[in-house]
């Protein structure tokens, strides 16, 4: 066959395909089967070399104007194919923005971690610095700096969880006492909130963690009366101005005298409820004054100086604060629970 009848059906071969094909890998398949290294086109401008040279500037003519025509077919067809891709993208991906958003949940603090901040700001705006203690404590700090006695049932291994024979997970916040008394001269007057670990079977009020704050005032003529101005104008801070505080004596080690702060009740304002097992009284935390032993196991002078201290269940204020029957609730994660704070 001559070589422009052979050109000329490949021509309309390439135009049949490059019309139907659908898809850019099609199109590229085609191009390649006539316009490639090995394509019909190409292999047709090889062959012009054995053409007649009288003929071949035409039949060269022809074929070339064949190959671009069919170039440009080809990058038509993409055009084509490519517009439609773009704007099926564009319904296909498309965007209502006039759809509500989903909100984002946003995280609070803890109750217990915001009444602890309460909690700090009242004592820092009496002139408190906050600082840190340490939860593994030593035995000698947690125990027997604090003039607890040997045999004392906390200092046990079923009341207390030691981490090996000397350190203990902090039973309570007091000896960061220690810790401050001894990194520097009196006076001192510092809060310490922070987290304690006890054996306790966990009931309504007892959990096995928990957090504490406590409080220190040392100096050289602190007294009693300014441990209850204290901790009278905290009680009235945080629970209200119309609570009424009363310091009933108890003891503990490293305190003397010892007392417990009780608060008029929230709920019956003293005449009797279930809340206050008709007592008109809630317990609040403990406190006392210094004892002097403590004071000579930090290397402070006995004689001369005096402080008080006091320490509070951070969970205790809370549930008075909000009225929570059981501690437990505060650590189920249930939102809805939490999100009432
Ligand atoms: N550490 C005591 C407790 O956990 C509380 C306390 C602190 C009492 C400071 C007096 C002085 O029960």
């Amino acid at each position: 066959m001559d070589l422009r009848d052979e050109a000329r059906e490949a021509k309309e071969a390439a135009e049949k395909e490059i019309k139907s094909s659908k898809t850019l890998a099609d199109l590229e398949a085609s191009r390649v089967k006539y316009l490639g290294r090995k394509g019909a086109l190409t292999l047709l401008l090889r062959k012009l070399a054995k053409v007649d040279p009288a003929e071949r500037r035409e039949v060269g003519g022809l074929l070339n104007t064949i190959k671009d025509q069919i170039t440009s077919e080809v990058e038509a067809r993409e055009e084509t194919l490519k517009q439609a891709a773009y704007s099926t993208a564009l319904t296909e991906e498309a965007l209502d923005i006039s759809l509500p958003g989903r909100k984002a949940r946003i995280g609070r603090l803890h109750p217990t971690l915001a009444v602890m901040d309460q909690l700090v700001d009242i004592f820092v705006g009496m002139g408190f610095t906050p600082v840190e203690g340490l939860e593994v404590e030593t035995e000698y700090n947690n125990f027997d700096a604090l003039n607890f006695p040997p045999w004392h049932p906390s200092r046990d291994e079923h009341d207390s969880f030691y981490v090996d024979s000397g350190h203990v997970l902090r039973t309570h916040t007091s000896p960061a006492q220690i810790r401050v008394m001894k990194s520097q001269p009196p006076p001192v007057r510092v809060i310490v909130p922070g987290r304690c670990h006890r054996r306790d079977t966990p009931d309504a009020s007892h959990l096995v963690s928990f957090y504490q704050i406590e409080g220190l005032f040392v100096d050289y003529e602190v007294s009693m009366a300014d441990l209850k101005g204290t901790l009278a104008a905290f009680a009235r801070e945080f629970f209200g101005p119309e609570t009424l505080v009363r310091f009933r004596p108890h003891f503990f080690p490293f305190t003397e005298p010892s007392a417990e702060l009780d608060i008029s009740c929230l709920v019956c304002g003293g005449k009797g409820c279930r809340l206050c097992k008709n007592s008109g009284w809630l317990e609040v935390l403990g406190c006392g004054m210094v004892h002097p032993n403590v004071f000579d196991h930090v290397g402070y002078d006995s004689y001369s100086v005096t402080g008080f201290a006091f320490g509070m269940g951070v969970e205790r204020l809370a549930m008075l604060r909000y009225g929570i029957s059981d501690i437990r609730l505060l650590y189920e994660n249930d939102m809805r629970f939490l999100n009432q704070f």
